[in-house]
């Protein structure tokens, strides 16, 4: 069981990776566009890089086979024991993933809304894929069955790819995913945040320290 922290920000990425708890970063280029519009993919990553551990996905931004597997080489030398390279599932996706996946380099499958797509994209080798919990519900669908649906079939065939679930809107679409089977949530820092907050805790920590600073004192 992991937790990965979707966002591009190294300051808040620093911030986060200091509770201990998280154990990987997810980024796409629409986090990047919005948290770093001016700044240099590369120095980007190399900034994730230094202040996080485990692995870092980047997506790709290409679209033919071709120019997409020069850019995973790229990406990949950054760091290949930690550069994921996030591959946008389609046929061609699937052809570049096996690539990658025969060349041992780690691949994120991402953009994924059901089962089956999860199921083509663990043959190929991926080494996680990435269940879009948000995008699935804006469609009208549950996506609790699609989480537990793809750990059944990974389990049954004992596939080794790991089930990321993102896209969280709400911190109950954390719970749900855990319980459902998700390997990985991958959340935005303000969900992260979240889950540490509670107003029951936060008044509970008061009425103990309040009555510890208005106990009786030896004079
Ligand atoms: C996951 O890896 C993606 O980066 C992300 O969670 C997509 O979420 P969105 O639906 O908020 O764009």
């Amino acid at each position: 069981m992991a937790l990965f922290i979707d966002s591009s920000d190294p300051k808040e990425i620093k911030d986060l990776f200091a509770w201990g708890v998280l154990s990987g970063v997810t980024t796409n280029p629409l986090i990047i566009a919005k948290e770093q519009p001016n700044a240099d993919l590369p120095e980007v990553i190399r900034e994730v890089l230094s202040v996080s551990w485990g692995d870092v996905s980047v997506e790709l931004t290409t679209e033919t086979e071709k120019e997409m597997l020069e850019e995973s080489l790229v990406y990949h030398a950054w760091d290949p024991a930690r550069i994921t390279i996030k591959v946008p599932f389609s046929e061609t996706g699937l052809r570049v993933l096996h690539q990658l996946s025969k060349r041992n380099i780690k691949t994120n499958v991402t953009c994924l809304m059901a089962m089956n797509q999860a199921y083509l994209a663990a043959l190929a080798g991926a080494t996680y894929v990435s269940i879009f919990s948000g995008r699935v519900r804006d469609m009208g669908y549950d996506v609790k069955p699609v989480i537990a649906a793809t750990r059944d079939i990974l389990e049954r065939e004992n596939l080794p790819s790991k089930i990321i679930v993102g896209s969280m809107r709400h911190m109950m679409d954390v719970n749900e995913a855990l319980e459902s089977g998700a390997h990985v949530p991958t959340v935005t820092p303000p969900i992260l945040r979240k889950m540490v907050w509670n107003p029951r805790t936060i008044e509970t920590i008061n009425e103990f320290n309040s009555a510890w600073r208005a106990r009786p004192k030896k004079k």
